[in-house]
């Protein structure tokens, strides 16, 4: 069934200036762009936005990389659309992406575990949660295409 998830350009890949490869990444891999918004995180909303992570030795470094610049959401619309964007993304530590995942945008973009360039929901629970992280009462900040 055609599907939603989130995704986002984290600060690295925007300061990289990856976003328009990213983009057509999406597009040439069938995804419809249904809103983005560009948006600074600040310490509170990151922290929000990772919460499940908050008990990790990683967690105090992820919300200062996450909150270093800014960050670039997508809710991207297709068939299957959480699997086949984490796919695109390829796996989370960007050194194995670059390794054994050579055409995945964190092996194009990415550094190591941490600074991955980007992120996607991991299930349909997620997805819903993260995209109104995003887009609930932030329409002003959002542009819509209704191709
Ligand atoms: P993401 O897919 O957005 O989900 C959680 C994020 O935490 C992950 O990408 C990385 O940015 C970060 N992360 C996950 N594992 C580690 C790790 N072992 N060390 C540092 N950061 C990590």
């Amino acid at each position: 069934d055609r599907e939603r998830t989130l995704a986002m350009i984290k600060p690295d890949g925007l300061s990289g200036n990856y976003t328009d490869k990213i983009k057509e990444a999406i597009l040439e891999s069938g995804f419809d762009i249904v809103q983005e918004t560009v948006v600074l995180l600040d310490a509170e909303r990151a922290s929000l936005f990772y919460a499940e992570h908050a008990e990790r030795s990683f967690f105090d470094s992820l919300v200062k990389y996450m909150t270093s610049g800014p960050v670039h959401a997508m809710v991207l619309e297709r068939h299957d659309a959480i699997t086949h964007w984490r796919a695109l993304i390829g796996p989370t530590d960007a050194r194995k992406a670059k390794a054994s995942h050579p055409n995945s945008i964190r092996a194009m973009c990415g550094l190591d575990s941490e600074k991955n360039c980007v992120h996607g929901s991991d299930s349909l629970q997620s997805a819903a949660r993260e995209i109104s992280f995003f887009f609930r009462d932030a329409k002003s900040e959002t542009v819509e295409h209704d191709e």
